[in-house]
């Protein structure tokens, strides 16, 4: 049984869709930012917290569990440097906690979610795994804690693990049952979605003077189905002792700035944008974009669907909201 912590969350549901088909599932959430209704019927779902450790000693105890995936996480990089002890007490002390119960009930094989956040403003074009780790705020040192704890983990006590760090996960699932919902929003995908469906007046571009080609700030967009089809893969490749202590990128290579987004969510909508210049937004590196030549060469993985993909989907999701 695989234990999917976050599974009420926007990437962990939709891995939990796709896992469901060939694993049985088990999933934990506190429902702080996930939604109940996203969590596929086809798993077991226990409600509660990260941090408790008589719960999770629990939960171990009553389920066989194989492997566990973590997507929990506070992960809004602004909030994370107003508020940086959430921040290190939720992403950081809780996952001690997890870990340290998964070692005692001699659970060793950990699938952890962590971000390009970590690698702050790099210096390089195109991002590999030994591009330089330089957290610029305490969302990405949170993750980058984990990263380090795992490594010593894995020495110390044997626990293998594969960390997946995503660029800019977005898109919804194909049937458009679930998709992207935070509260509040503050990514750019939907934002403009939500703008294009008349419910906001105006989408901002935060900052049109970077060092890119057309101004405003390059990411690199990988659609959510995407991503769960990689987390699966790394989890056949920790059951059958095929990968022990691996790090990946996943992204799509390709980087978009910010107006080329808002022009691809026009063309797919048919719908103008009211565009509004606005000041950079603390903490934006200028330009990030992966290289996934390494997820492909060792677990066969290569993103199926491009921006436009991406949007059409999204836009699916938002035209019709389920919860
Ligand atoms: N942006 C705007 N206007 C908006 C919202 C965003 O111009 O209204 C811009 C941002 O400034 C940025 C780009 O659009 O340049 C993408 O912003 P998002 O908020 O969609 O995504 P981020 O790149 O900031 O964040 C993502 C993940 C984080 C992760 C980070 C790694 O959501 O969890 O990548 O840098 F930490």
């Amino acid at each position: 049984m695989i234990l999917v912590i976050g599974g009420a969350g926007y990437i962990g549901s939709h891995l939990v869709k796709e896992l469901v088909v060939s694993k049985k599932v088990i999933v934990l959430d506190n429902l702080s930012t996930g939604h109940l209704s996203a969590i596929d019927n086809r798993a077991v779902f226990v409600e509660g917290d990260l941090g408790d450790r008589k719960f999770l000693d629990e939960i171990f105890t009553q389920y066989p569990i194989d492997a566990v995936m973590h997507f929990a996480a506070n992960s809004l990089v602004g909030e994370s440097v107003i508020d940086p002890c959430k921040y290190y007490q939720n992403n950081v002390a809780s996952t001690l906690t997890l870990l340290e119960v998964m070692l005692k009930h001699n659970v060793k094989k950990f699938i952890f979610s962590s971000t390009a956040a970590t690698y702050g403003i790099p210096n390089v074009h195109i991002i590999n795994e030994d591009t330089i780790t330089n957290p610029i705020n305490p969302y990405g040192q949170s993750k980058l804690m984990i990263e380090k704890i795992l490594a010593d983990f894995s020495k110390a006590y044997n626990l293998e693990y594969v960390i997946f760090r995503y660029f800019n996960a977005a898109g919804a699932f194909e049937s458009a049952e679930i998709g992207e919902k935070h509260y509040p929003e503050t990514h750019l995908i939907p934002l403009v979605l939500q703008h294009l469906l008349g419910k906001r007046e105006q989408i901002a571009i935060f900052g049109s003077d970077y060092d890119t080609p057309d101004g405003t700030c390059i990411r690199d967009y990988i659609h959510v189905t995407d991503l769960a089809r990689a987390h699966i893969l790394g989890l056949e490749a920790l059951l059958d002792n095929k990968v022990s202590t691996e790090t990946y990128n996943l992204g799509n290579g390709l980087g978009f700035s910010v107006k080329e987004v808002i022009e691809t969510c026009e063309k797919v909508t048919g719908i103008k944008a009211n565009i509004a210049l606005s000041d950079r937004r603390d903490g934006d590196p200028a330009r990030l974009v992966a290289s996934s030549e390494k997820v492909f060469n060792q677990l066969g993985w290569k993103a199926k669907y491009q921006l436009e993909d991406i949007i059409k989907s999204a836009w699916k999701w938002h035209e019709d909201e389920k919860f």
